[in-house]
C-alpha cells in the first residue's frame, strides 16, 4: 500500500476514532435466507460468476521450479496446475485423453511426466500425450487430439488464477478484472511471498458464510472473546468497494498508542488488518506481517462448502527461527474459525434450512457484507 494511501486511510480513521463513531453504511439491508439455500441459486451463481470470472486456485510459490505441480478441484473442475520444462506456468484439466481419468492423483510434487493410472497413457509437462501402451491398438487416433485440454492460467499477486470453461487461447485477465484493486495489491509486492501452508476445510454450510465471515469485524468481541477478539476493534470497519471487490480495515489494539505518536514514528500496516474481498470467492488477509489467502467454494449442494485457506509468508520472514511464529498464527485462526465461526454457520444454515426466517438483516457497521451480497446479486443474470 503506498505511502499516500496509508495517510489517506489514517486520516479517515482519525477523523472517526476522534468523534467516537465507527464507520456505516447509509442503512441497513435485507438479506434472503434463501440465496443461502436454494439450488436454483447455486446454479445461478455458478453460470453468472463462477463460470465467468477469474478464480484464484492457489500460491504461485508452490509451482516456482520447472515441473512443480499442483492440482485442485474446488473450482469444479479437476485441475493441475504445472510450470513446464520451458519455464511456463500452465493450466489443464485433470483427465486422460483415453478415457477421461485423472492422470495425476497427488495433491502436488514435481513430475517431468504425468501417467494416467488406469492405461498409463503418458503426458510430459506440457501436457502433451508422449505414449500409448500397446499402441498398435489406438490405429487412427488422433494423438495430437488426445492431450491434456488446456486452461488459461495468470500469475498475478503469488497467486495463480484460472478460468476453467474458457479455451486455452483466451486470458484469464486478472488485472482488468481487480481495476484500481490490482495497483494496490502490487504495491505489497506478494509474487515474492512464499508458500507456508494450505490446509483444505470442508462442512455443512453454504459457500457464502465462509466469506461473511470475513466481513465484519462486528461480532469479534463476543464471539471470538477469548481468542483474536482482544486483538481487533471490535465494530470498527472502514470499507471502501472497488467494483465488485471491497476492502475492509481493522484496526489492531496497537492501533490506538501508534495513533499518538509523532508522525514521523507512526506506521500504519504493522497495526491494521486489511480484508480484501476479490469477487466473488476469495478473501486476502493482510495479518500485519503477512498474508492468509481463503477461497471458498461450494460443494455439490448449497449446504456443502469446501475452503482453501493458506498462509503466505513475506521473503524475510521466512526460515527455521520463524516456523513457531506461523505454527502459532496458524494455531489461532484455525482455532477462531473452526472453533466458533464455523459452529456458528452451522447453526445458522441449518435455520435457513428449516426456513425459520425469510431474511437476516446486516447492519450500518457491515458495509464490507452489504457489498458482497448487493455485488452477487447485481451479477447474476436471469
Ligand atoms: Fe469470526
Amino acid at each position: 500500500m503506498d505511502l499516500t494511501t496509508q495517510t489517506e486511510l489514517l486520516d479517515r480513521i482519525n477523523a472517526c476514532l476522534d468523534s467516537g463513531s465507527d464507520p456505516m453504511a447509509p442503512s441497513i439491508m435485507a438479506q434472503p435466507s434463501e440465496h443461502y439455500v436454494s439450488a436454483e441459486r447455486l446454479d445461478e451463481e455458478q453460470a453468472s460468476i463462477f463460470d465467468a470470472v477469474p478464480l484464484v486456485v492457489g500460491a504461485s510459490d508452490r509451482v516456482r521450479n520447472p515441473g512443480d505441480f499442483f492440482t485442485d478441484d474446488l473450482t469444479g473442475y479437476p485441475l493441475i496446475i504445472v510450470r513446464g520444462d520451458d519455464g511456463v506456468l500452465r493450466g489443464f484439466h485433470n483427465s486422460c485423453g483415453h478415457r477421461g481419468a485423472a492422470v495425476v492423483d497427488d495433491e502436488a510434487g514435481c513430475n517431468r511426466r504425468f501417467t494416467c493410472p488406469y492405461h498409463a497413457w503418458n503426458y510430459d509437462n506440457r501436457g502433451t500425450l508422449v505414449s500409448i501402451p500397446n499402441d498398435d491398438g489406438f490405429d487412427g487416433v488422433d494423438r495430437s487430439t488426445r492431450s491434456l485440454i488446456e486452461l488459461p492460467v495468470e500469475e498475478r499477486h503469488g497467486l495463480v488464477w484460472v478460468r476453467p470453461t474458457a479455451a486455452a487461447n483466451e486470458t484469464v485477465g486478472v488485472a482488468a478484472f481487480l481495476g484500481d484493486l490490482d495497483a494496490e495489491l502490487e504495491t505489497f509486492k506478494m509474487a515474492n511471498y512464499y508458500h507456508d501452508r494450505t490446509d483444505v476445510l470442508n462442512d455443512s454450510f453454504n459457500w457464502k458464510q465462509v466469506v461473511d465471515g470475513f466481513l465484519e469485524t462486528y461480532h469479534l468481541r463476543f464471539l471470538h472473546s477469548t481468542t483474536i477478539g482482544p486483538f481487533i476493534n471490535s465494530n470498527f470497519a472502514l470499507f471502501d468497494a472497488y467494483g465488485p471487490h471491497g476492502r475492509m480495515i481493522g484496526l489492531r489494539d496497537s492501533f490506538e498508542a501508534m495513533r499518538t505518536l509523532p508522525p514521523d514514528d507512526q506506521a500504519f500496516l504493522p497495526h491494521v488488518a486489511i480484508i480484501y474481498q476479490i469477487f466473488p470467492n476469495t478473501v486476502l488477509v493482510w495479518q500485519g506481517d503477512h498474508f492468509e489467502a481463503w477461497s471458498s467454494h461450494a460443494g455439490t449442494s448449497p449446504s456443502t462448502v469446501t475452503a482453501r485457506a493458506s498462509l503466505l509468508a513475506p521473503p524475510d520472514l521466512i526460515g527455521p527461527e520463524y516456523d513457531a511464529r506461523w505454527d502459532k498464527n496458524w494455531q489461532i485462526l484455525m482455532d477462531t474459525v473452526l472453533l466458533e465461526d464455523f459452529v456458528v454457520a452451522r447453526t445458522i444454515h441449518q435455520n435457513n434450512l428449516a426456513g425459520i426466517r425469510s431474511d437476516a438483516v446486516f447492519g450500518r457497521q457491515e458495509a464490507a457484507l452489504q457489498h458482497f451480497h448487493t455485488q452477487l446479486e447485481a451479477h447474476i443474470e436471469r
